[in-house]
């Protein structure tokens, strides 16, 4: 389906309950709404689920600017579109940078959070040379070149290991990712706030989930976003790399689901 905000277009999928607690997924990077579809066809009888495209990936407008607080504000306007007041709001890595912008921006309008695979902190100098080289790749090669380079350290270990049709499925994703889409993404995350001081300000529920094998926001990661924030849960999923809940749809299913039974009566 699509959304039209006036300026742009997000794509999105929806399934589940109109009346129950809506749950809008925000994916990471160069993702789509896609990777949501084992969360959308599990988690229907519980919850609205909900997965959008952001700017720039999927069926969504290819349109600057690309920032952080503008996919933010993005998700705002799709709510506001779809007439939902508040929503758990499920970010996957840069689906959490998204979060935290939304915790900034829009705070009324989160019920409760889920970070998954994600850190609060900033691109070091390092990392943001490294985010000028990527985009340079994908202007001059193309994202299937993007996707030559990330798989490995997207895709944990043991999922490389044995299995091929999830490796597959994602470098599919990534490979199609429109070039400007990536490009625009890398800047914004290049440009992201440190989330670190937001933590504490986080006062709803809040469910960190990571993969033990997760290369790109590891364990200590999680762990210290489940120190920082207050009354967080925080799950380690085994044999699981950066993208947790297509790598281990199940486990991640029974873990959020826990959290929604909990966050329907907060
Ligand atoms: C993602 O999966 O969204 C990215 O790996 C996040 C990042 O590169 O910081």
């Amino acid at each position: 389906m699509i959304a039209n905000l006036g300026g742009i277009k997000l794509g999105y999928d929806e399934s589940g309950r109109g009346n129950g607690l809506p749950v809008i997924f925000l994916h990471g990077f160069p993702h789509h709404r896609g990777l949501w579809a084992p969360q959308l066809s599990s988690l229907s009888s519980q919850a609205r689920c909900i997965a959008l495209d952001l700017r720039g990936f999927g069926e969504s407008s290819v349109a600057p600017p690309y920032t952080m607080d503008q996919y933010a504000d993005d998700v705002a306007a799709f709510m506001d579109a779809l007439r939902i007041d508040r929503a758990v709001v499920c970010g996957l890595s840069m689906g959490g940078y998204v979060a935290f912008a939304m915790w900034r921006r829009h705070r009324p309008r989160i019920h409760s959070l889920v970070l998954a695979d994600t850190k609060a902190s900033a691109d070091s100098e390092e990392g943001r040379e490294k985010r000028r080289a990527m985009a340079q790749l994908a202007r001059e090669r193309g994202t299937s070149a993007v996707a030559d380079a990330t798989i490995p350290g997207m895709v944990g270990k043991h999922t490389r290991e044995t299995s091929p049709q999830v490796v597959d499925l994602v470098y599919r994703i990534l490979a199609k990712a429109p070039v400007a889409g990536v490009v625009g993404a890398l800047e914004a995350m290049r440009e992201r706030e440190d989330s670190t001081s937001t933590l504490a300000t986080i006062d709803v529920l809040t469910l960190i989930i990571v993969g033990e094998e997760d290369v790109l926001t590891p364990v200590s990661d999680a762990e210290a976003m489940h120190r920082a924030i207050y009354g967080s849960r925080l799950r380690v999923l085994a044999r699981t790399g950066h993208v947790s809940n297509v790598e281990r749809p199940a486990a991640f299913n029974i873990v959020l689901s826990e959290f929604l039974d909990t966050a329907r009566h907060a």
